[in-house]
C-alpha cells in the first residue's frame, strides 16, 4: 500500500480506516476490534480514523481496549482523532445546546481524555472537527502549538474546514496545517469544483475523504452514478465500492479516502481499489454520471 507524506514527521497509508462505527457494531469485543485492525494492516492499511465524539463518545474507548489487550498493535498503527464537538449526549449529556470549543481548556481536556480513553500516549495527528464560528485563532493555534511542543500529538489538521477558515487559523499558529478531512464520494463531489480541493492542491495538502461510499447510500439502489460504477467494476473484476474509492484515488490531489465499513470481509476487501484501472475516460463516465449530465 503506498503512503503519503503529510510532514516531515507523518506518513499515513494511501486508504485510512474510520472508526466512526466502531461503537455501532453488534461485536464490541476486543477479539473483533483486532481482527479489524488486522484486517487493515494486512492490507498496509495503518492509519485509523478517530473523534472524540464517535459513538457519542464512546468509539475512542472501544479502540483503547483493544490497544491495552493487545499493545504490539499501536506501534504498527497512526492514530487520527478530533476534538471540538460538544453534542448532548454522552459524557455531554448535559450541554444546553450542541456547540463547539476550541478553547485552550477544552482542548486540553480533550486530549488528555482522548489519550487515556485510547491507552496511547501521543496522537498523530490532531483534527480540529468543524470550523468553530466563536474561534479566537490566536488562542486556539497557540494550544495546538503546545500541544505539539509536548509531544502529545504530532501534527494538526482540520476537517470540514474551508480555505479561508485554513487560513485564519494557520494565521494564528506555527505548526502547519498537513491536512483537511472533507467529504468527497461519486454522490458529495461538490469539492471539486467549488474551491475546497483546489486550495489543498494548490497548497501540496493531500486532503482526506470521509464517506467516501456516500455513507453507503452508494451501495444500495441502481441509479446511473450505480450502474456506471457497476459496469466499470465488472471490467476490472472487483465490486462497486472498489470502483467508489478508486475514482477518489485517481484524483491527482492524492486524497486519502477514510473507510467506514465494520464488516469483516469488506474491510478485507479494501485495498481491490487499488486494482481499478481509473484512466481519465473511465473517471469522467462516472463523474458525469454522477452529475446527471455531461460537463458544459
Ligand atoms: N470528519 C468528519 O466530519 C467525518 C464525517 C463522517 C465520517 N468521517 C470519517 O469517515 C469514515 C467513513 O465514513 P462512513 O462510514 O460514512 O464511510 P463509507 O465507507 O462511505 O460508508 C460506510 C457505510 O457503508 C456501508 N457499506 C459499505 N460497503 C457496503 C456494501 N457493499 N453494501 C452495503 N453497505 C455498505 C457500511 O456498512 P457495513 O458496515 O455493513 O459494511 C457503512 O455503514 C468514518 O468512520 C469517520 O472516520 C468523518
Amino acid at each position: 500500500m503506498e503512503r503519503v507524506t503529510l510532514s516531515p514527521s507523518l506518513e499515513l497509508s494511501r486508504i485510512v480506516y474510520g472508526m466512526w462505527r466502531v461503537a455501532d457494531d453488534a461485536d464490541t469485543s476486543v477479539k473483533h476490534v483486532e481482527a479489524k485492525i488486522n484486517a487493515c494492516l494486512d492490507q498496509g492499511i495503518t492509519s485509523f480514523d478517530q473523534a472524540d465524539i464517535y459513538g457519542d463518545y464512546s468509539a475512542e474507548a472501544v479502540l483503547g481496549e483493544t490497544l491495552r489487550a493487545v499493545p504490539s498493535l499501536r506501534a504498527k498503527m497512526e492514530i487520527v482523532t478530533k476534538f471540538d464537538i460538544i453534542a448532548p449526549c454522552g459524557k455531554y449529556s448535559d450541554a444546553p445546546v450542541k456547540y463547539y470549543d476550541t478553547s485552550t481548556a477544552h482542548i486540553n481536556a480533550s486530549v488528555d481524555a482522548s489519550l487515556t480513553n485510547m491507552g496511547i500516549d501521543h496522537i498523530d495527528l490532531l483534527l480540529v472537527h468543524r470550523p468553530d464560528p466563536f474561534m479566537d485563532h490566536n488562542e486556539t493555534g497557540a494550544a495546538l502549538d503546545a500541544l505539539v511542543s509536548s509531544g502529545k500529538v504530532g501534527n494538526i489538521g482540520v476537517s470540514n474546514f474551508k480555505p479561508w477558515d485554513c487560513d485564519l487559523l494557520q494565521s494564528g499558529m506555527k505548526n502547519p496545517l498537513v491536512t483537511n478531512q472533507i467529504e468527497m464520494s461519486a454522490t458529495a463531489h461538490e469539492c471539486l469544483t467549488n474551491g475546497d480541493l483546489a486550495y489543498h492542491q494548490k497548497n501540496g495538502q493531500h486532503a482526506m475523504a470521509w464517506s467516501p461510499l456516500g455513507g453507503g447510500s452508494l451501495m444500495n439502489g441502481n441509479t446511473d452514478v450505480m450502474k456506471t460504477l457497476d459496469v466499470i467494476a465488472g471490467e476490472n473484476g472487483v465490486d462497486r465500492a472498489a470502483v467508489a474509492v478508486a475514482w477518489i484515488l485517481a484524483h491527482p490531489a492524492k486524497v486519502l479516502p477514510v473507510m467506514g465499513t465494520n464488516n469483516l470481509t469488506r474491510i478485507a476487501g479494501l485495498s481491490d481499489a487499488l486494482k481499478v484501472n481509473m484512466d481519465r475516460i473511465t473517471w469522467f463516465k462516472i463523474y458525469t454520471a454522477a452529475l446527471g449530465r455531461e460537463v458544459a
